[in-house]
């Protein structure tokens, strides 16, 4: 195979066998294989390179099945169609080992094969696409069959349900894996919008300043999906929204939108200020949290019909730290709700002084705020106050915006999943979360868990239970434009 060059001259990873476990799940098809087939057309895979597909056995499909299933999902789901000699080239590579249960020899037998194709030095990625607990009896087929050695594993979110099976499920994987061949994955931590968040307070002596408890009077991080839980019953059933969303991705962009200046941009001092952050997170108040289930959650496949899954969730977080004691972190997120958002606001106080007729913050409750909207491909919104032309010295407000898309070429871009993909086979565990970090954030939701509140339904198309204003007040939702 031709290799194209490599993108920015980045350096490439080494060959590699790329094993995806679930590869019948919505993960695979939506985000896994489109990502990797974007990474082969943008010349970010390495030289070569293998993909095999594992699946439980009602999942089970040939490799010729494999490669349709594959081309479906990537016409479904990637940016770049699949097409011509890349397609081809990117097809080849994959091949389907049965459900491991059923024979651990197949998936070796597989791995063995591929490596011999490829030759020389390969390394091995086990993508863990599938629920937490799943995952022991998959860490362990790994480890008793040797296929750990000179390996990195994938485990996807959420990584355990709660405080004790985390501790567990850390304990098996690390009787096989070392910590730097573990990457527990976030996605929301590869989203360039999220990184960029990096960039503004620390490239900036415009935004760090004001980035604290003096100025700032509440910070909101919203996430409303107009999907549903889309066929997904039986995992979200045991997962709910709080598990999915908040202690994963809604807890990530947290602890960046908090943390204090690394020393550097590499693994660890990045990921010790973002779990010096959860630290200082207070234990969720179950009075201070907010459960919502859609109408008609209860008929989904795979839903129980009394079940008390919450759908949607809303709740005020607390940074007992010397930056943030005292300010609220509103956080928000649920399915079936009225559009699709990604959205961080930064509430700033009022000034002390008030000289103009029209000043206080009531008469201009959108001014003062600096709005991140992360929704790829992202783009950022301050909303302050201005002086109305003409004789008098009224105020309006007034919006400065910066939209990615025409700032920089998209061409460059990447998706979270393939910027995170990536930097798995090249080693950098920076954008990955490490145990202390969950373990923590599982303790802070230790009470919501052990007594969570009862949940209210909401019609679909809604913004979910009215009592939303009561987890804000006195301050109010932001509302997606
Ligand atoms: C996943 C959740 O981790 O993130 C889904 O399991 C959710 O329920 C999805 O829809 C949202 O991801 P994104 O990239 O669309 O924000």
């Amino acid at each position: 195979m031709n290799t194209p060059p490599a993108l920015n001259g980045r350096p490439r990873p080494d060959n590699h066998v790329i094993v995806i476990f679930g590869i019948g799940g919505d993960l695979a098809k939506r985000k896994i294989l489109p990502g990797l087939y974007h990474l082969a057309v943008a010349g970010l895979l390495p030289e070569d390179y293998r993909i095999i597909g594992c699946a439980r056995p009602h999942s089970v499909m040939t490799s010729e099945a494999f490669r349709e299933f594959a081309y479906d999902a990537v016409c479904d789901f990637a940016s770049d169609k699949p097409s011509g000699k890349e397609w081809d080239d990117f097809a080849q590579r994959l091949a389907f080992a049965i459900d491991p249960d059923d024979g651990p020899q197949s998936l070796q037998q597989a791995v063995a094969k591929a490596e011999e194709e490829i030759g020389g030095e390969v390394r091995r990625l086990f993508h863990l696409a599938i629920p937490p607990n799943a995952m022991p009896e998959v860490i362990q087929l790994l480890g008793t069959k040797g296929l750990n050695k000179n390996a990195r594993v994938i485990c996807e979110k959420p990584f355990g349900v709660d405080l004790a099976s985390a501790v567990k499920l850390n304990a098996e994987i690390t009787e096989y894996f070392d910590e730097t061949q573990i990457f527990r994955i976030d996605h929301y931590l590869g989203k360039e919008s999220i990184d960029n968040i990096l960039a503004l307070r620390f490239a900036n002596e415009l935004f760090e300043p004001l980035w604290r408890r003096n100025h700032v009077k509440y910070v909101q991080i919203d996430v409303p999906e107009t999907l549903s839980i889309e066929g997904r019953g039986a995992f979200y059933e045991g997962t709910g929204a709080f598990r999915d969303m908040v202690v994963t991705h809604l807890f990530q962009v947290l602890g960046i939108l908090a943390m204090e200046q690394p020393t550097s941009l590499t693994a660890r001092p990045l990921r010790d200020e973002i779990d010096k952050v959860f630290d200082s997170l207070r234990v969720l108040d179950p009075k201070e949290v907010l459960r919502g289930q859609y109408e008609g959650y209860l008929d989904e496949d795979g839903v129980a019909p009394d079940s008390t899954t919450e759908t949607f969730i809303a709740l005020r977080a607390w940074v007992d730290n010397s930056r943030w004691m005292g300010v609220p972190f509103y956080l928000r997120t649920g399915k079936c709700l009225a559009v699709s958002s990604q959205m961080i606001t930064i509430g700033l106080r009022e000034p002390v002084m008030e000289i103009f007729p029209d000043q206080k913050g009531a008469e201009h409750p959108d001014a003062n705020k600096l709005i991140i909207d992360f929704l790829d491909p992202g783009s950022i919104h301050a909303y302050f106050l201005a002086k109305r032309p003409g004789p008098d010295m009224t105020l309006g407000l007034a919006k400065m915006h910066f939209h990615y898309r025409d700032t920089f070429q998209e061409k460059n871009n990447l998706e979270a999943y393939e910027r995170l993909l990536l930097e798995v086979m090249l080693g950098n565990q920076a954008l990955f979360t490490r145990s202390h970090g969950i373990e923590r954030l599982w303790e802070v939701a230790a009470p919501l868990l052990e007594h969570p509140s009862p949940v209210e339904t909401y019609p679909k198309g809604s913004w979910g239970p009215k009592a939303i204003e009561d987890v804000v007040a006195p301050d109010h939702w932001t509302m997606p434009e």
